[in-house]
């Protein structure tokens, strides 16, 4: 049996008026790559902030490995966002004025857990799996959007997270970027790595092995897949075939 990390319990958000989660209900396994899907303004970010602690919900209860954290103490939430969450947006929020290598460091260094023998070790390391030893002593604004989201993923994994929140981490890339940015996100996850992937793009979604799909502040369909393998026809068809239900 797979290990609960999260485990929402008729969750609901509102925005004044605006009912953006209905009751939402669903558990994240450990060491599964989770995509969720959905139309814009579906609710998929609002999911993914109130899941990880960066939002509260109005309505309904989470658990984070078993304990109730509905209504963790703001200090209690930052600490799950910087010891136990690791997280990815569309833009890299990388700071601009240190290099690729200081801004992986850096977020190991600020971590309470890792001495900075290890966090030297780790950033080593991760640069080698990021391909970035050609950019690692470049800023942000002096690499491509590859390197640098590559850069936001070597961050956000620096710190061994339970789990990898990602929302859209490919939405401002191109083609070839986009391609090395999920290859790196399936090594982590072949390496043990959780992730909850947020997106709108088939080619993501098909890195997943479980994919949810939301619609209106529900969830509305689930597929189990294989763990991704590399490309593959069947999947593809089998993941087009699933989203024609939602008149994708
Ligand atoms: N801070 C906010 N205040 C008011 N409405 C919001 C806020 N955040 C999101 N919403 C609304 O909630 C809905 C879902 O948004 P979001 O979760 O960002 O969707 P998605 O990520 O699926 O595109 C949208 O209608 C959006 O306008
Ligand atoms: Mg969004």
């Amino acid at each position: 049996m797979k290990e609960v990390i999260f485990h929402g319990k008729d969750m609901v958000k509102t925005f004044g008026e605006a009912k953006v989660l209905h009751g939402i209900s669903l558990e994240l396994y450990e060491g599964d790559f989770t995509v969720i899907m959905g139309p814009s303004g579906s609710g998929k970010s609002t999911l993914l902030y109130a899941l990880s602690g960066m939002d509260r919900l109005s309505g309904g209860q989470l658990f984070y490995k078993g304990n109730d954290i509905t209504h963790a103490s703001e200090k209690e939430l930052s600490y799950l966002r910087a010891e136990e969450f690791g997280f990815v947006f569309q833009h890299t929020h990388l700071v601009s004025s240190l290099t690729l290598e200081e801004n992986i460091r850096m977020a190991g260094l600020i971590c309470n857990s890792m001495s900075e023998k290890e966090t030297n070790e780790k950033t080593d390391a991760l640069i080698r799996q990021m391909r970035l030893e050609k950019a690692k002593d470049r800023l942000p604004a002096q690499v491509s959007g590859g390197e640098a989201q590559r850069a936001a993923v070597a961050r956000a994994v620096i710190t061994k997270p339970t789990i990898l929140f990602a929302d859209e981490p490919t939405g401002a890339l191109n083609k070839a970027n986009t391609e090395e940015v999920l290859n790196l996100l399936t090594v982590l996850h072949a390496e043990g790595q959780s992730v909850l992937l947020v997106t709108h793009d088939r080619e993501a979604a098909l890195r997943g092995n479980r994919i949810l799909y939301l619609e209106d502040g529900a969830i509305v369909g689930e597929l189990a897949l294989s763990p991704y393998q590399g490309k593959s026809i069947e999947r593809e068809q089998e993941l087009a075939s699933w989203l024609e239900g939602f008149c994708w």
